[in-house]
């Protein structure tokens, strides 16, 4: 059975003292979990907790890369500058940035190629928005989605991450339902398997107010292999009391 991972997304949230005792306090609560445990963090503090994590139970990840590999890209950061910091996997199109940085599906496809290029897992979202699940469109949303990220990455596809993130799920308290999350989760598993003979080691995850409350029963799941951790990752207790769901 492969590990799950739990990974937090701290968006635009931290700071240097802030930070210091969340991953201090996370380190301390974790001793050696058997799950895979992430934190992707603002790109200015990757310094910082690479050195705070250095060791540890936790993989360090950031939260999006450019398309570009180097050059006149002003305010970018390229995959192998992460890598340079010890990054392990990087979000890449999170509806966040799809929504207010209009990334398209090919942009996103590219990014997760530029970040493998390198030895980063993508962490590939994916997801619906409240319109088109009330259309019925949500297969063909998701599919449309991560049918171009295979497209592009071809057969190192095995080695992504895919994120099922429903944006009417993501930082509103409304979660999916257990089967929604896992009808979906089945639907890109198919995707998967038809795209390589190796989909079963893809972990696909959940994102979208998973927290300490529902985390146990999302993670039963059959085909939800960890998650995306939002909110409830900047929380000490929170956070570990999913980890501890996963594990
Ligand atoms: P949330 O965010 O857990 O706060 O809903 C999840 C995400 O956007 O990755």
């Amino acid at each position: 059975m492969k590990k799950k991972l739990i990974a937090g997304n701290w968006k635009m949230n931290g700071s240097l003292a802030a930070n210091e005792t969340l991953v201090k306090g996370l380190l301390a609560g974790l001793g050696a979990p058997v799950c895979q445990v992430a934190l992707c963090v603002p790109s200015v503090y990757l310094a910082q907790c690479q050195a705070l994590m250095a060791h540890g139970a936790m993989s360090l990840g950031s939260q999006d890369v450019s398309q570009h590999e180097v050059g006149a890209f002003t305010g970018e950061i390229s995959a192998a500058m992460l890598q340079e910091f010890g990054v392990h996997y990087c979000i890449v199109g999170h509806s966040e940035r799809r929504q207010y940085h209009f990334e398209s599906d090919v942009l996103v496809a590219t990014k997760a190629q530029r970040v493998l290029a390198c030895g980063i897992t993508p962490i590939v979202c994916v997801g619906e928005t409240l319109a088109e699940r009330e259309a019925g469109r949500t297969e063909e949303v998701v599919k449309r989605q991560l049918a171009a990220v295979i497209h592009a990455n071809g057969c190192c596809i095995s080695e992504v991450v895919v994120a099922y993130e429903p944006v009417w799920a993501i930082g509103t308290g409304k979660t999916a339902s257990i089967e929604q999350a896992q009808q979906v989760h089945a639907v890109l598993r198919q995707q998967l398997q038809a795209a390589s003979n190796q989909a079963d080691r893809i972990p696909i995850i959940y994102g979208g107010s998973m927290n300490a409350a529902n985390a146990a029963q999302l993670l039963a799941q059959p085909d939800i292999d960890g998650g995306l951790v939002g909110g409830a990752s900047l929380k000490v207790s929170d956070f570990l009391s999913i980890i501890a769901s996963a594990c």
